[in-house]
């Protein structure tokens, strides 16, 4: 097939679409896809997970899946199989495995896992889409590198590669299809047919000059989060010390109509994003001996905030005249992020440890999980109505918990909001950076 042929098919939607890695990337696009038209296969490596599937169950269940995905499943217009059998019958194949890091450096297991089933089966005039995080240079040199080796074909002659980073942010209502859609490609071509694809089923496509375009437009994005986030979590140490509301000042600096953005301190950065991608930027950076020291330690900033809030809590522990051994902390909200279930790399759980290392009687309490999961995990789960709580840390700011009746609980002393994210006066409630809520008198 060419460029030409590929168009057509895309044009007509017969081109057959394949999604590796149905996570919280791959499984809401492939259902966009599968509506839009294109007959699609999702794949995974996760057997469980395509069980589910196959009979229309969602295996992530803190993510709302399309109402249209049970009758796409019924009229198989999306269908699962192992990556190798999507592999072989799809003309256009996406990949959106996961890219975590490891030791701070990239870890792309995943990613030539998935290359060398795709070069097993990759023909002539496919398209092949990368949409997980990695860093510049590494679509070309691992992905195309490794399904090069395989097959025997060349990327960009035989057959075309695009670099289209995911932009999701699970929990923001705005809608996967409302988000502007970059895509690079190795040659024009690529990126044309790109256009085409996204262009379907995408409000709005943006194509860049190149796959490395692509890559480190998602670096940036990103790192700046990191990093403006490492600046606020800095300045909240300064604000506490000096007894600043900084929640205040951001708030108010938030007024300026431009040149500012807010971001807010917090007990830690989590998620498999805000924490780890950087490390990608800064790992190409090595091979180019090009440093990142600013967006370095804005990392090293952001991952001292459990360790931060644990010292607060410790400074308190000792005003209040409580000893670790005889007081019962509970970590209200788990996940790295406001309702949502996603765990990855929480602070809430860092945190967790910490306290738990310095021989504090620890519990847990968050409504997203059931009580057997939480037990399950090896937490002890705490009941408001039973347990007594000495000291409530919030670890996420989850609807639920931020509208508890903490005036309820049973001979609480003090609550750290790791969040900021209350605003009664009950009991003592220290936030970070200067936030303090005293009891009226
Ligand atoms: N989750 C987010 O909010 C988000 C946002 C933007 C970008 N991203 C990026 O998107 C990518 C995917 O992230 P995610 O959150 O969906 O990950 P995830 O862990 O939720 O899902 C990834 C899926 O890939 C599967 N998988 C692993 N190896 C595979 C292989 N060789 N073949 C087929 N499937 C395989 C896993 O079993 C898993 O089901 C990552 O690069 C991530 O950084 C994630």
């Amino acid at each position: 097939m060419d460029a030409k042929q590929l168009e057509s098919i895309i044009k007509l939607k017969e081109a057959r679409v394949g999604v590796f890695g149905l996570g919280y990337v791959g499984l809401p696009l492939a259902v966009e896809i599968a509506k839009v038209g294109f007959k699609t296969t999702g794949a995974d490596v996760d057997t469980n997970k395509i069980e589910m599937l196959a009979v229309g169950k969602n295996p992530l269940p803190d993510m709302k899946l399309d109402s249209a995905f049970e009758q796409l499943v019924i009229t198989r217009r999306l269908d699962f199989s192992s990556p190798e059998a999507a592999a072989a019958k799809s003309d256009i194949k996406i990949i959106c495995v996961p890219t975590p890091s490891l030791d701070k450096y990239p870890d792309l297991t995943f990613i030539r896992s998935v290359a060398k089933y795709i070069g097993k089966h990759v023909k002539r005039g496919d398209l092949i889409i990368n949409e997980s995080t990695v860093g510049p240079k590494m679509t070309r040199k691992i992905l195309c590198s490794v399904i090069e080796a395989e097959s025997g074909l060349e990327a960009g002659k035989d057959f075309f590669v695009v670099a289209s980073p995911e932009r999701i942010d699970p929990g923001n209502p705005i809608s996967l299809t409302d988000i502007p859609k970059v895509v690079g490609g190795i040659n024009k071509e690529s990126t044309k047919l790109a256009v085409l694809f996204y262009s379907s089923f995408m409000k709005k496509v943006v194509p860049v000059s190149s796959l490395e375009a692509a890559e480190m437009v998602k670096m940036i994005e990103n790192s700046f989060r990191a990093l403006n986030i490492g600046f606020v979590n800095e300045v909240a140490k300064f604000c506490d010390v000096s007894k600043i509301d900084m929640h205040e000042i951001i708030t108010t600096a938030a007024t300026k109509p431009y040149g500012f953005m807010p971001h807010y301190p917090s007990i830690g950065v989590g998620g498999h994003c805000i924490p780890e991608d950087p490390y990608y930027l800064i790992s190409s950076g090595e091979d180019v001996s090009v440093k990142f020291p600013i967006l370095s330690l804005a990392l090293n900033t952001n991952e001292s905030m459990p360790y931060y809030v644990l010292y607060n809590l410790l400074n308190k522990c000792t005003e209040f005249d409580l000893k670790p051994e005889k007081t019962k902390v509970v970590i209200f909200g788990l996940a790295y992020k406001k309702n949502i279930r996603d765990t990855r790399l929480s602070p809430a759980l860092i945190f967790h440890n910490l306290v738990q290392n310095e021989g504090f009687d620890v519990k847990v309490y968050d409504e997203l999980f059931s009580k057997e999961e939480l037990r399950g995990k090896s937490f002890s789960v705490f009941s408001p109505e039973t347990d007594e709580c000495h000291i409530a840390v919030i670890g996420c700011d989850h609807t639920h918990i931020v509208n508890l009746d903490f005036t309820k609980l049973k001979n609480l002393k003090f609550i750290m909001d790791g969040k900021n994210s209350l605003d009664k006066k009950h009991v003592p409630v220290f936030g970070i950076g200067g936030r303090i809520l005293l009891p009226e008198t």
